[in-house]
């Protein structure tokens, strides 16, 4: 009992340490031989040797900036660091973490235990049909599974035991260097508590966490804005487990002729084994009601009758609905919507942006600013068509909403 109120009194006050990505250089060999960056601010230097110094020494978390979202980290070959990591995000513990890398120099070496050096065949590690991704999309949002090799010292909760772990090579110099200085994989889920969306600035992993965890590195906000694309290239024909920052078409146009018959294997079929275990639990969801708009192929009928009518339908007791607008509501106002009755909600229309990049960097950050900051009842989305960054912005939204999709 004792023991419990110290460790949270050592938390009452989560740090939030402010880094400068500009500030860190890496050399272009760097992602193979591991050759540490430069640093040209003394501040940021000295918060990543401390958060490093957390990682490798200690049984502590860190969150950390990524190009995709903020991470929570922790050693992945150490089993408290990583049971505090689901501790301190209520995750379910059925749930393998990714390991994050800084180098095949350090995959080889840490995770492999191989310490031959790079000079000669780097990726012998890794199957071959994985190497023309890496090569052009490491370091990036792009994450692998590979074989759990024999003695491995990735801890059992990492991987959840399965003879499988999945690894990635954030772009992010920020979150590049942190890994480089420990020289340890760091497994690092979202740093959101678990079920709610996933955090894309330092605030919102303060929100969800402060208390739980030692500190938080403020990189600013993350550019990709949706979780890496994770693929498995072990089985026949490959898969794409879950749609990210890496767009399906991509895989199939960089990856090389194995990879022309990638299976997009995202939604989990009846009585069949899941294989990315993440897909079977509550995810990405606000506080208040979702309801997702599924754009269709033809749709003749005009755009803001339509709304009205899906808005009488789902209203419910909702005073307050948020309207997530992305193309075809693209110029909608709330005096489109005016209902002069006394109970007429209050409307908030947000632009989640037009194009698939845009629609994906403020996904998670509107969904968390409607329902944290304007307390809004109910959020009604305005879905896209599921092509390039359409599939992965479509995925976490049928999840923020719990299925609860209209055609529109
Ligand atoms: O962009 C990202 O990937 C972020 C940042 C922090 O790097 N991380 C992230 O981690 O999204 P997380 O834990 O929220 O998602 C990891 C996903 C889950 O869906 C998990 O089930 C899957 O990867 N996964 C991990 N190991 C696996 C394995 N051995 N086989 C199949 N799926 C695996
Ligand atoms: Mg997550």
């Amino acid at each position: 009992m004792l023991q419990r109120s110290l460790r949270f009194a050592r938390y009452m006050n989560t740090k939030i340490l402010k880094v400068d990505p500009n500030s860190i250089h890496f050399n272009p060999n760097s992602w193979i031989n591991g050759q540490l960056p430069k640093f040209d601010d003394q501040l940021t230097y000295d918060a990543l040797t401390n958060a490093a110094r957390v990682i490798r020494d200690t049984d502590d978390t860190v969150a950390f900036p990524t190009e995709t979202v903020y991470g929570l980290g922790g050693s992945s070959l150490n089993d408290n660091a990583v049971g505090n990591i689901y501790k301190a995000k209520n995750r379910p513990n059925d749930n393998p973490l990714i390991s994050h890398i800084s180098s095949i120099d350090q995959l080889n070496r840490t995770i492999f235990n191989d310490h031959r050096g790079c000079e000669v065949d780097p990726l012998r590690n890794i199957p071959t049909i994985y190497h023309p991704l890496i090569k052009k999309l490491w370091p990036g949002p792009l994450t692998i599974l590979l074989k759990v090799p024999p003695n491995s010292p990735l801890s059992k909760l990492t991987t959840v035991d399965q003879p499988t772990f999945a690894v990635r090579m954030p772009a992010d110099p920020v979150a590049r260097a942190l890994i480089a200085l420990s020289d340890t994989p760091i497994a690092a889920p979202s740093a959101n508590a678990s079920t709610r969306p996933s955090p894309t600035t330092a605030q919102h992993v303060w929100h969800d966490l402060n208390g739980k965890i030692s500190m938080i590195l403020d990189g600013g906000p993350c550019e990709v804005g949706v979780e890496s694309t994770v693929v498995d290239g072990l089985c026949d024909p490959p898969k794409l487990l879950r749609p990210g920052g890496l767009t399906y078409e991509m895989i199939v146009q960089l990856g090389g002729l194995p990879w022309n018959n990638c299976q997009v294997e995202t939604r989990a079929k009846k009585d069949e084994q899941v294989r990315t275990p993440g897909m079977k639990y509550k995810h990405y969801s606000p506080s208040a009601r979702v309801v997702l708009l599924i754009p269709q192929l033809e749709n003749g009928q005009e755009s803001i009758p339509s709304l009205k009518k899906i808005l009488q339908l789902e209203r419910g007791n909702a005073n307050r609905i948020a309207i997530l607008t992305t193309q075809r509501l693209d110029s909608l106002k709330s005096s489109d919507l005016v209902d002069k009755s006394p109970n007429a909600p209050q409307f908030i229309i947000q632009s989640l942006g037009t194009t698939g990049q845009q629609i994906q960097t403020n996904l998670f950050a509107t969904l968390r600013r409607v329902d944290e900051e304007d307390n809004v009842d109910l959020i009604l989305v305005e879905g896209i068509h599921e092509d390039n960054q359409g599939l992965a912005v479509m995925n976490r939204l049928e999840k923020a909403a719990g299925g609860h999709c209209i055609p529109f």
